[in-house]
């Protein structure tokens, strides 16, 4: 036997009393007791995303709510600005070009922050933008964006619109969504919710809602006015993902009581950690400037295969992290630290990424990251 640890920025682990609650037999969707179900799972989301805004269940992964985004705010000929600091940022890029938008893309540099005030000049420069589309945690990178600063630049422009894709970062970072003014943010189920893929959630502010009005690119499965008049019902326009739902209030209940605050500092508590047994060990971080609380990105120490490691680390000890994407693979790894985690997933990481490391040739003092770890969760 061989017990194994799932360190992934998603998938990640799923606690037993929620996979036991979407164990039971299926309920069907048209019923009160299914609307009982979502009238909970609503109320939760509110509290999770910090609004006021009904926050839409679609059936889809997170990309979905993204494409979702895009259609439901835009019109042909519309002009937008995507901030694209990894994969996931262009992403935006690739779904509004593919529906016909016009993108200037801000390219950032891998490992970094967008600075916000090339945002800001960028918007200021005259032209008439109908959306500013960012990541807030780069998956690819590790890396998380100032959106605090980011909404105040854009909540300035009446006819513009702040997107956030934080799909890894709901739930792990505090983001206020109606006070910072956030006007659509987007999260997917299998990472700080702690559930399998297949589910995906919108919200939208006042004003997003107002460019929804006068969207015209084509819709029909993500069409969110649609969606709004059946949520508002506690059902959904087609066939919901039941017993994902079921799961989802479980994980709500949970998140309740474990309380944001906590939540969020769990979060913080373990990306340190890792960053300082990171450091320990010797080896660089990818993303220094500005890292994001629910990954770390590594860079792969000189002489060592990256894509060794990650196998190695998983075939021989059976915790699975991942490795890099793009143009990064081979060059980093990732460990992620979101959902379902405690301290001793963490050390466990560690050593066993230390015991790879030694495996692989790689000069290493075992239990050095361990008790850097241990200084921080103790
Ligand atoms: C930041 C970010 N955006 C978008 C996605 C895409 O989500 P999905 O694979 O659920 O469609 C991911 C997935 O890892 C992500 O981490």
């Amino acid at each position: 036997m061989k017990k194994t640890y799932l360190m992934t920025p998603g998938p990640t682990p799923i606690p037993p009393s929620v996979l036991l609650s979407m164990a039971q037999p299926i309920i069907h969707h048209r019923t009160e007791e299914f609307e009982q179900v979502f009238a909970e799972v609503r109320q939760g989301l509110k509290y999770l995303f910090q609004t006021e805004a009904d926050v839409l269940s679609i059936c889809s992964s997170g990309t979905g709510a993204m494409e979702a985004a895009v259609v439901n705010l835009l019109s042909p000929g519309d002009r937008v600005i995507t901030v694209n600091g990894g994969k996931f940022g262009q992403r935006w890029t690739q779904i509004c070009q593919s529906y016909g938008v016009s993108v200037d893309e801000l390219f950032v540099k891998r490992g970094q922050p967008v600075d916000p005030d090339v945002v800001a000049s960028r918007l200021a420069n005259g032209d008439r933008y109908s959306a500013v589309f960012t990541t807030f945690s780069e998956t690819s990178t590790g890396v998380a964006h100032d959106i605090g600063a980011l909404a105040k630049i854009v909540s300035a422009y009446p006819e513009t619109v702040l997107v956030v894709d934080a799909i890894t970062a709901l739930g792990v970072i505090d983001i206020p969504m109606d006070d910072w003014r956030i006007d659509v943010l987007v999260t997917g189920s299998q990472k700080a919710l702690m559930l399998p893929p297949g589910l995906a959630f919108i919200a939208l502010s006042d004003k997003a809602w107002g460019k929804v009005e006068n969207s015209r690119l084509p819709k029909y499965y993500f069409d969110l006015k649609k969606e709004l008049k059946m949520q508002q019902k506690n059902q959904s326009a087609y066939t919901p993902a039941i017993s994902l739902l079921i799961g989802l209030r479980e994980v709500l209940k949970m998140i309740r009581e474990e309380r944001l605050e906590c939540l969020f500092l769990r979060h913080k508590t373990l990306a340190k950690a890792l960053r300082e047994a990171i450091c320990a060990l010797g080896l660089d971080l990818f993303a220094p400037t500005s890292p994001s609380d629910a990954l770390t990105a590594v860079k792969v120490p000189d002489g060592i295969d990256g894509k060794k490691l990650v196998k190695h680390m998983s075939q021989k000890y059976g915790v699975t992290i991942a490795g890099g994407q793009d143009e990064l693979k081979g060059n980093i790894f990732r460990i992620a630290h979101l959902g379902y985690l405690g301290h001793f997933d963490l050390i466990t990481a560690v050593s066993a990424l230390e015991m790879t490391l030694r495996d692989l040739g790689h000069p290493v003092t075992l239990g050095k990251g361990v008790a850097a770890a241990q200084d921080i969760l103790g």
